[in-house]
């Protein structure tokens, strides 16, 4: 029997210094040390041994019973520190780890220039206009005094959606003059941007859909010369204070009289030069005072009132506050682009 303790003890403890797992523990412990476990089955034959082998035997027994509980229990705890450790080394944080860099958009070049423009006119008490830009003919031409034969009204010019000619995609943002006059009580000042479409090629300088920014001011004794008074200030806001800039005579149906304003280049100061194509001028918008027929249109008496409209193109005031060369540039929407402003 002691031969029996002894091969128990030997094999006993090799497996459980072998165990890679709790478990494996546990199964050790019932194979050797629960009621049906081999020491318990050589411990039942002790009935067979003489009184004196009995009390030295029955004392190797509980060494190899002692000696097997303390080795699974200092395994278990190995184990479990074991485990602990390759817990805390997988749920370590490298805080010298540099952090990751989020990557974030930037507003668009136009709507850059865009929201100086509103921040200004808001600032001489203008109100902000946005509407829709599928238009009713009506309102895109004929309440602007746009005589039927008018070549801005041909197909070859102008998106429509009905064969009458009806219904089309704003060629200007005028018509929002007409809304403005129709729904609001008078004075009325208002800044209306928005998307406009022609049907031109795209190059460096056309897009078949470009931005303009329309201004309006009606009031009792409004004159050209609040007009200049009103873009002069802008300009000079925009553009600084030394900013000159030059009317000149020209024709619009809906305004009497009318004009474009070009402001003297910001590159060469009017010598002439690649910016200003030579010019020495850039033009900005084209003006004028409200024609009264257009008053009377909608139902304002041009006797009483009178007031001044203009209306600017984005891209152009964009183009040259960023010094970029090319249309295409604002409307590819490439971020290595973008990402100068
Ligand atoms: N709508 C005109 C254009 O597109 C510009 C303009 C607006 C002229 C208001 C006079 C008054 O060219």
């Amino acid at each position: 029997m002691k031969q029996q303790l002894e091969a128990i003890r030997k094999a006993a403890l090799d497996a459980i210094s072998d165990a890679g797992k709790a478990e494996d523990l546990e199964a050790l412990r019932v194979r050797y040390l629960g009621k049906k476990g081999e020491l318990t089955a050589v411990l039942k034959q002790m009935g067979k041994l003489s009184a004196e082998e009995r009390p030295v035997i029955g004392q190797l027994a509980n060494d190899v019973r002692a000696k097997l509980e303390a080795n699974i229990e200092e395994k278990t705890k190995e184990l479990a520190d074991k485990a602990m450790e390759l817990k805390l080394k997988s749920e370590a944080v490298d805080v010298t780890i540099p952090g990751k860099q989020e990557k974030i958009g930037v507003k668009h070049p136009m709507y850059q220039v865009l929201d100086e423009i509103k921040d200004i006119f808001v600032g001489m008490g203008f109100e902000i206009l946005e509407d829709r830009e599928v238009e009713l003919a009506e309102y895109n031409f004929t309440k602007l005094n746009v005589e039927e034969d008018h070549p801005a009204r041909e197909w070859s010019d102008t998106f429509y959606f009905t064969e009458d000619s009806s219904i089309l995609l704003r060629t200007q943002t005028s018509p929002m003059q007409i809304h403005a006059m129709e729904t609001r009580e008078l004075p009325i000042r208002i800044l209306a941007p928005g998307r406009v479409y022609r049907k031109d090629e795209v190059d460096a300088t056309h897009s078949p859909m470009f931005h303009q920014i329309e201004g309006m001011a009606i009031d009792k004794g409004i004159t050209m010369a609040d007009l200049k008074g009103t873009l002069n200030e802008v300009v000079r806001q925009l553009y600084g204070e030394h900013t000159v800039t030059r009317f000149r005579p020209h024709h619009f149906p809906f305004t009497e009289p009318s004009c474009e304003m070009d402001i003297q280049c910001h590159k060469c100061h009017g010598a002439g030069c690649p910016t200003c194509k030579g010019e020495g001028w850039i033009e900005v918008l084209g003006a004028g005072m409200i024609h009264p027929k257009v008053l009377e249109g909608c139902g304002i008496d041009s006797t009483v009132y009178s007031g001044w409209a203009f209306g600017m193109g984005l891209e152009r005031l964009a183009l040259g506050h960023f010094k970029i060369s090319d249309l295409r540039l604002i409307f590819e929407n490439d971020v290595r682009f973008l990402e100068q402003f």
